[in-house]
């Protein structure tokens, strides 16, 4: 069998609170109910994942900057940072890793400041309004393109 390919999952900001946090906007599951389905698709794609959730921006930055050593790609719901954080895109790019980013809400359906991203313009692609979906769809693409 060929070596499995590596994702780090990054969970932004406040996405510890999933389940409880505005279930209307952001559904009922918790961020481990959906690294629970990220490792059914994993493991079904033979892909190993890491997942990593922080409340903060230099250690998400960490995390990533990490990566390069290791891992084949990353999948990452920035969350809030999506829209403020210069920081942690320039991290995504020093990783020379290509980078999905998903977001569980239609982010272009809600307030303006949400439509901007500093990720996307640095990502493969970008997946959102699927809710917990836009995980799965995320690391199927990913796993495609790195098997390609
Ligand atoms: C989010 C959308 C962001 O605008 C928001 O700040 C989040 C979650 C999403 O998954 O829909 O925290 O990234």
């Amino acid at each position: 069998m060929a070596e499995p390919l590596r994702v780090l999952v990054v969970h932004g900001p406040n996405l510890n609170t999933l389940g409880t946090r505005e279930p209307d906007v952001y559904g009922s599951l918790t961020v481990d109910d959906i690294n629970e389905e990220l490792g059914k698709v994993a493991s079904g794609a033979n892909a190993e994942l890491e997942f990593f959730q922080s409340n903060h921006e230099g250690a998400l930055i960490d995390r990533i900057q990490e990566a390069r050593s290791w891992a084949d790609g990353v999948l990452i719901n920035p969350a809030g940072l999506t829209h403020t954080s210069i920081a942690l895109r320039d991290a995504l790019v020093a990783t020379e890793l290509p980078v999905v980013e998903v977001h569980l809400s239609n982010v272009h359906t809600r307030e303006t400041f949400r439509h901007h991203s500093y990720v996307s313009g640095v990502a493969l692609g970008v997946i959102a309004g699927f809710g917990a979906s836009s995980y799965r769809l995320g690391l199927q693409a990913l796993l495609e393109s790195l098997s390609e």
